[in-house]
């Protein structure tokens, strides 16, 4: 039995790709290695001392992937490749529907045609928009504010549809809150291209002196400190989320949306101080506007997927801060 994972050699993708061989799945990696590299694929057969077959193929390129389906014995499929961006998105709002819709209605397509129909689908908590009641339940009303979330809600509703036209399908829809940190090998963890948007990947390039100062976005919104709180979710935690919700999806049929967070939230300045504890480094930062499109507070109420997966996440906050900073070092160190 063999599990396709499409966008494999991403960050989330990496993490899970070392769960799944650690728990004994056989896997086939797909990727176009446009926002990854090849590094993180055989990190993860160090990390595990186990081998796979990667694809480097663009999930547009149907005829490839049918040829996939065809050459190997793909039992289900769980689904991370996809643009991420937000900002370039409202800059290329083409690019990501055509990426990130159309691929995953190819992915659906051959799927189908090949009688594959279990997945586990990347989603994010972007499709919860400006929400404002916490903590953010899978009944909060959905609403996307730019390209990249509408992307995410599009694809959501695709699947739904697709679930409705035939029930044998099974989908779970992962909605991640705010992943961060890396594996505890310091081998694999987020590698951005260019200046990261991000906080976590931002804090941890101030402090390793790559970076001037983090700009701390807002200091009037209605939290403690009046800095933007929001749920940050260890990445191996996440990972392991995936196989909890592929146990789901190829024991049962229907479709799903879970949330993956924490339930605990963090504001920037907290971010900030427990970087610098598990860094040992001092972390400058200013204040600055508040950024166009920003809420003031999310944070998951995971309840349903511990209910109905059986999953919850474990690592505490300092660990993921320790993680994310040993993998910083790592990569600092010509270890890329
Ligand atoms: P990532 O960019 O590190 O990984 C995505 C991978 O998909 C990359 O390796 C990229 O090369 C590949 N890819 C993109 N388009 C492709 C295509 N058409 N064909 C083949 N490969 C393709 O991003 P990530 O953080 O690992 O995110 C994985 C998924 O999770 C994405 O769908 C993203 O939207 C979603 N997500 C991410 C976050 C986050 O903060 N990281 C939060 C919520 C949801
Ligand atoms: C976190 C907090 C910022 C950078 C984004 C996407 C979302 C999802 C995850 C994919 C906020 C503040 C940030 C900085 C700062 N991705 N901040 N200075 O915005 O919650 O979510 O990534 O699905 O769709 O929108 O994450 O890490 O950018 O910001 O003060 O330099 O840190 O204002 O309060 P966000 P983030």
């Amino acid at each position: 039995m063999a599990i396709l994972v499409t966008g494999g050699a991403g960050y989330i993708g990496s993490h899970t790709c070392v769960e799944l061989l650690n728990n004994d799945y056989d896997i086939v990696v797909l990727d176009k290695l446009s926002n990854s590299k090849i590094d993180s694929v055989n990190r993860v057969k160090e990390i595990t001392g186990k081998d796979f077959i990667f694809e480097q193929v663009d999930l547009l390129e149907k005829k490839k992937l049918e040829k996939i389906f065809t050459e190997q014995k793909i039992d289900a499929v769980v689904h991370f490749a996809g643009l991420k961006a937000v900002g370039e998105s409202v800059e290329k709002p083409l690019v990501y529907y055509r990426n990130n819709v159309i691929g995953a209605i190819v992915l659906c397509e051959v799927m189908k045609n090949f009688g594959v129909k279990k997945l586990v689908a990347s989603s994010s908590a972007t499709v919860y928009g400006t929400a404002e009641q916490m903590p953010i339940s899978e009944d909060t009303p959905l609403g996307v504010t730019n390209p990249y979330g509408r992307t995410k809600l599009m694809v959501e509703e695709i699947l739904r549809d697709l679930y409705v036209s035939d029930n044998a399908w099974s989908i779970a829809l992962l909605r991640y809150f705010n992943p961060a940190g890396a594996h505890e090998s310091g081998l694999i963890g987020e590698d951005p291209n260019g200046i990261p948007t991000n906080l976590i990947p931002y804090i941890t390039q101030v402090a390793i002196g790559k970076l001037k100062e983090v700009s701390i976005f807002g200091n009037d919104y209605p939290t403690k400190d009046g800095t933007g709180i929001r749920d940050y979710i260890h990445i191996t935690d996440l990972a392991k989320g995936h196989l909890k919700a592929l146990d789901k999806v190829i024991g049962s049929s229907g479709i799903e949306a879970y949330n993956l967070g924490t339930g605990k939230g963090y504001s920037v300045q907290e971010v900030i101080a427990a970087f610098e504890k598990a860094s040992g480094k001092k972390i400058p930062y200013k204040m600055v506007n508040r950024r166009p499109g920003d809420i003031a507070v999310s944070y998951a109420d995971p309840a349903k997927a511990k209910r109905e997966l059986g999953w919850e996440a474990e690592k505490d906050f300092d660990e993921m801060c320790r993680d994310a900073w040993k993998w910083q070092r790592n990569k600092m160190n010509g270890f890329y």
